[in-house]
């Protein structure tokens, strides 16, 4: 990724950080390294789900990984990143749906895969448990990869999904950014 399109990126990320701080949570995109870290525990799954697509970084790397019969379902709340991202990635593969991720049972199930990037800490516990259980109950068996900026929801998701594993990385904003990876 391009110098120039990183600075695009954190116009867009900060202009919209102001507006909803809570649901952006910071004003940097994540950093291609941390993306691919995250997007390669898809492994061999074919239906993949993501949560907090905002324009598109993840999104790249997980398409990248994603067979050509596979499917991706990108969750985006904020309806101005769903236009970018859709604006910014054309892709048979990939379906924008605009709406929380409270809200993923009411679109699909039964999917193998799911990386997210939405901010769990911002969220109250109710809000974010309610999430966890719909990741839980929409995963068939696979990988739920989730990436924060610190370890507060690591007792919440051992207690959904049993052993959960931690990755980090150092080459992201803050550095040492924590990604989870919970098997089901
Ligand atoms: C930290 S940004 C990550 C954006 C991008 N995936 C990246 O890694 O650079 C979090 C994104 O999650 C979205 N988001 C926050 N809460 C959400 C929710 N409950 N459902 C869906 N998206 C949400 C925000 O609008 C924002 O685009």
């Amino acid at each position: 990724m391009s110098w120039k399109r990183y600075a695009k990126d954190f116009i867009l990320y900060s202009v919209n950080f102001r507006r909803e701080p809570k649901q952006m949570s910071t004003c940097f995109p994540t950093s291609k390294y941390a993306a691919r870290k995250m997007a390669g525990q898809i492994g061999d799954a074919k239906y993949v789900i993501e949560l907090g697509a905002a324009s598109g970084k993840v999104t790249k790397e997980i398409l990248k990984e994603l067979p050509e019969d596979g499917k991706l379902l990108s969750f985006e709340i904020n309806p101005r990143l769903a236009k970018e991202l859709k604006r910014n990635i054309n892709d048979p593969r990939l379906e924008v749906i605009v709406d929380d991720a409270g809200n993923i049972r009411d679109h699909t199930s039964g999917v193998d895969c799911i990386i997210s990037t939405i901010p769990l800490t911002t969220m109250k516990k109710a809000e974010r448990e309610h999430i966890i259980q719909q990741c839980y109950d929409t995963l068939d068996r696979g990988n739920y990869v989730q990436l924060q900026y610190c370890k507060a929801v690591k007792k919440e998701l051992e207690q959904r999904f049993g052993t959960v594993e931690i990755k980090r990385s150092f080459r992201n904003i803050p550095p040492s950014t924590v990604i989870y990876n919970c098997r089901k």
